[in-house]
């Protein structure tokens, strides 16, 4: 490898990172929320929105806990969810949905899913990374994790992009559901 190889690789935080180290995304993996007063509630869908808790909480009609599996490769990674068959036995109006997160122009910063052939320009549909089991945003190179979650109702806080103006608090996104379910722990440390 050149020299000029070598110092573009080091300035690219993201390269670097992946030549070190590969984790493969799960052929399918549910999202966990973990942060203060978050042990691993799982990532719902409901009304076209990502939610963290307990779905049978959520007012929507269709709400169910999200399955997702990966959707292209490299820095493009879509991920595209449908309901999680284990845990939904009623019949939910979505399928297919694309995991999307507000880009700095959308005013509205919740976490969304589209439906397949969506466009809008105001949401970022690739570049999801796992680092780890921790879920990140490719944005410019660099590894992004800006969640955050705002309590709508009992059991159901709401997901954000890059947005604390309404009291959200940080929340850790993984693909590993908590090790002792139903205990509140804070931040898991498990790999
Ligand atoms: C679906 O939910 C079940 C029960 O919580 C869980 O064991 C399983 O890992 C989930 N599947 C995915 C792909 O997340
Ligand atoms: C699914 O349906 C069965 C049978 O009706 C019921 O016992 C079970 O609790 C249901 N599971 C969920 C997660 O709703
Ligand atoms: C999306 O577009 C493709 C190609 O045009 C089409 O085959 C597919 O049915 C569309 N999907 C939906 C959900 O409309
Ligand atoms: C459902 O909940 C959301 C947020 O929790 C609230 O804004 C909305 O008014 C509720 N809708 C109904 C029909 O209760
Ligand atoms: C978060 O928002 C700030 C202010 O709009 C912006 O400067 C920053 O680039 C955003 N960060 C991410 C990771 O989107």
């Amino acid at each position: 490898m050149s020299f000029n190889k070598l110092s573009l690789l080091c300035t690219l935080p993201l390269l670097a990172l992946g030549a070190n180290i590969k984790r493969a995304t799960p052929d399918e993996f549910g999202l966990y929320g973990y942060g203060d007063g978050f042990g691993g509630f799982p990532l719902f869908y409901a009304d076209g929105y990502a939610y963290l808790g307990e779905p049978a909480s959520s007012n929507s009609s269709d709400p169910a806990v999200v399955t997702f599996s990966p959707s292209g490769s490299g820095t493009s990674q879509s991920w595209i969810g449908n309901p999680n068959t284990t845990l939904t036995n009623y019949t939910v109006s979505w399928s297919d949905v694309t995991f999307a997160v507000p880009s700095n122009s959308a005013s509205d910063k919740r976490i969304q899913f589209l439906t397949s052939n969506d466009t809008d320009s105001d949401m970022t549909t690739t570049g999801f990374y796992f680092y780890g089991h921790t879920a990140f945003v490719i944005e410019d190179g660099q590894l992004e994790s800006p969640w955050y979650a705002l309590q709508v109702s009992e059991r159901v806080h709401a997901l954000y992009w890059n947005d604390t103006s309404l009291g959200q608090v940080p929340v850790i996104l993984r693909n590993i559901a908590p090790s002792n379910p139903g205990s509140v722990p804070g931040i898991s440390t498990e790999e």
